[in-house]
């Protein structure tokens, strides 16, 4: 078996639409069922201009095979998946960071600099028996790499003050500083960082 990453057009997203949350309910551990409230958000999300999202695919190849085709490959067992899409004033998730960094004293013009031209990373998961070899670096890489905003953003639950598991150890690999901490999103009770960087990439 050998490892791809590939681009994941919004049509080969809906189409696989269950095997990219199997990966993501497996990811997260949570429990089996999850994926059908997430699927309406997901499709939802499909929509959004500028929306884009990578994949990481298992595929054969063997002595005097030849290399798999981009349609075989877009087919392929999936091992990992990540999309995000620009941030734009009307979307829930702008609305409450804007009103998190207002709370923090954080002044407009500061705030319109971060917010105005910004990705949000907003799913990011690798299947955990792939786990720790790099790939989800890989993925966010990939999916950063194209693109034209100033900075990306994402939010992650907080994870004590070690940040000791692999989401938080890649972020910071990165370069992604700290946002908003012990940040509570409107209907959670769970307390999430909005982490984030300028774009490119180093
Ligand atoms: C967070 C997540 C996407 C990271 O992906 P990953 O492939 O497991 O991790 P990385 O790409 O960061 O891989 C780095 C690890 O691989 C190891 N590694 C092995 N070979 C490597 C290589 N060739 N290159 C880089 N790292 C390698 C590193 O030592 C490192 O190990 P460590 O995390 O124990 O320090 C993934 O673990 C995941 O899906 N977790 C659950 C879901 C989740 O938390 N998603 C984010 C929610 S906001």
């Amino acid at each position: 078996m050998a490892i791809f990453l590939i681009d994941f057009p919004p049509e080969d997203m809906e189409r696989r639409l269950s095997d990219a949350l199997a990966v993501y309910v497996d990811a997260m551990r949570y429990p089996r069922g999850t994926e059908n409230q997430r699927a309406a958000m997901w499709l939802e999300h499909i929509r959004r201009r500028g929306w884009q999202a990578a994949a990481v695919v298992e595929s054969k190849v063997g002595l005097g095979r030849k290399a798999p085709s981009a349609e075989e490959l877009s087919d392929a067992p999936l091992l990992g998946v990540a999309y995000g899409y620009p941030g734009a004033p009307g979307q829930w998730w702008q609305q409450q960071v804007v009103l998190g960094l207002q709370r923090g004293g954080l002044p407009p013009d500061d705030i319109a600099q971060l917010m105005n031209s910004y990705f949000e990373l907003t799913e990011l998961h690798i299947h955990p028996r792939a786990q720790g070899r790099g790939l989800g670096e890989a993925l966010a890489r990939r999916l950063l790499a194209n693109r034209d905003e100033r900075n990306v953003l994402l939010s992650t639950p907080e994870a004590g003050d070690d940040e000791a598991n692999r989401a938080w150890r890649l972020y910071r690999r990165l370069g992604f500083t700290d946002i908003i901490r012990r940040y509570h999103f409107a209907g959670d009770p769970r307390a999430f960082a909005i982490l984030g960087r300028r774009l490119p990439l180093p």
